[in-house]
């Protein structure tokens, strides 16, 4: 299959209309989206990523107000999250209503809701004739896409069509939160904070489920994720760098690092909004170098720091 690259959403959604498969720029990463109208083409996203059939996808709408079309029993706390986030890097997980087919929750009674904020998003889901189902536009188990040349370098020959936008301006998916029970609870840290979520709902549940054992809360928490072909060794600030036979190194963090001599590649971020918004591009560079071992400085466990922590986690647990 040939993949077209444009930069008209008008011309993209027209890909997705016809019953294709089209990635798309977001501020938090590129996803890779089919319209929930088009079952077979939701299908077939599995196949490109090469994603387990038991983790459900996203559905993006272009407006908020859309949300009454593919959600249904959309209680208080959801109102309110909805009203301060949507538009934004936040995804709602509700009771999904019948015109979301089973092929993207893959089978569950619930779906996740987002309203991306990007002006490119909006104006594309607006050509699209129904709300759109995507992922994260990468192969299953590897760094979330940034930018559209990383999608190309996953998904070309795989997909119809990749709408060309901006580099994701927060780089780490979206904060997901369960509004489907009794209790709101946080299954997925992300650009919008735990803080600001608590300031809203105070008695939402924030534990976020990271362990293998118990049965997961969100389907997709179960798999592998984030993970570059290097190795990924976690370190706290100051810890010096323990490994002398790495044949090539990298390093990135938010302060200088220790053995700088030693390291082929190293990013020094200056906020934590920027290491957010470098990572995953930079595991891929890392990948492209043919670094074997990335060291990786946790940033302080508050605001998005807690999603950077969770992915550099998830992505050392990967090998
Ligand atoms: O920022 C984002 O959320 C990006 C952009 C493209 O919107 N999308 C994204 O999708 O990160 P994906 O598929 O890579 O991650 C979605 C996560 C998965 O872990 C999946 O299991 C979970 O959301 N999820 C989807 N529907 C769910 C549901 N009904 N209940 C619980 N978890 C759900
Ligand atoms: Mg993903």
């Amino acid at each position: 299959m040939q993949t077209i690259v444009t930069d008209s959403p008008e011309e993209a959604a027209g890909y997705l209309n016809a019953g294709g498969i089209v990635a798309f720029p977001t501020e938090t990463v590129y996803g890779l989206g089919a319209g929930i109208c088009r079952p077979e083409a939701v299908k077939k996203i599995f196949r490109a990523k090469g994603r387990p059939a038991d983790n459900p996808l996203i559905v993006h709408i272009p407006k908020p107000e859309d949300i009454d079309t593919v959600a249904r029993e959309i209680g208080e706390a959801a109102r309110e999250l909805i009203r301060h986030f949507f538009p934004g890097p936040l995804t709602l997980v509700l009771k999904k209503s019948f015109t979301v087919p089973s092929e993207v929750t893959a089978g569950l009674d619930t779906v996740g809701i987002r309203c991306p904020s990007n002006a490119v998003t909006k104006r594309f889901l607006g050509f699209c004739h129904c709300p759109v189902a995507a992922p994260s536009a990468n192969i299953s188990g590897r760094p979330s896409s940034t930018s559209w040349k990383a999608v190309l370098h996953d998904l070309e020959g795989k997909i119809d069509c990749i709408l060309k936008g901006t580099p994701s301006d927060i780089g780490l998916e979206s904060t997901i939160v369960d509004c489907s029970g009794a209790q709101p609870r946080l299954l997925r840290t992300g650009a919008v904070t735990i803080e600001e979520l608590q300031a809203l709902i105070p008695e939402i549940e924030t534990a976020v489920i990271c362990s293998n054992d118990e049965p997961p809360k969100s389907p997709g928490l179960k798999y592998p994720h984030y993970a570059p072909v290097a190795r990924i060794r976690l370190c706290a600030t100051g810890e010096p760098v323990v490994s002398a036979k790495d044949s090539s190194s990298a390093w990135i963090g938010m302060s200088s690092p220790p053995a700088a001599g030693r390291h082929a590649f190293i990013r020094q971020c200056g906020t934590t909004g920027e290491y957010a918004r470098i990572l995953f591009d930079f595991f891929r560079q890392c990948d492209a170098l043919g670094i074997d071992t990335i060291y990786c400085e946790l940033p302080p466990d508050e605001g998005i720091g807690r999603a950077i922590r969770d992915r550099l986690t998830r992505a050392a647990a990967g090998h």
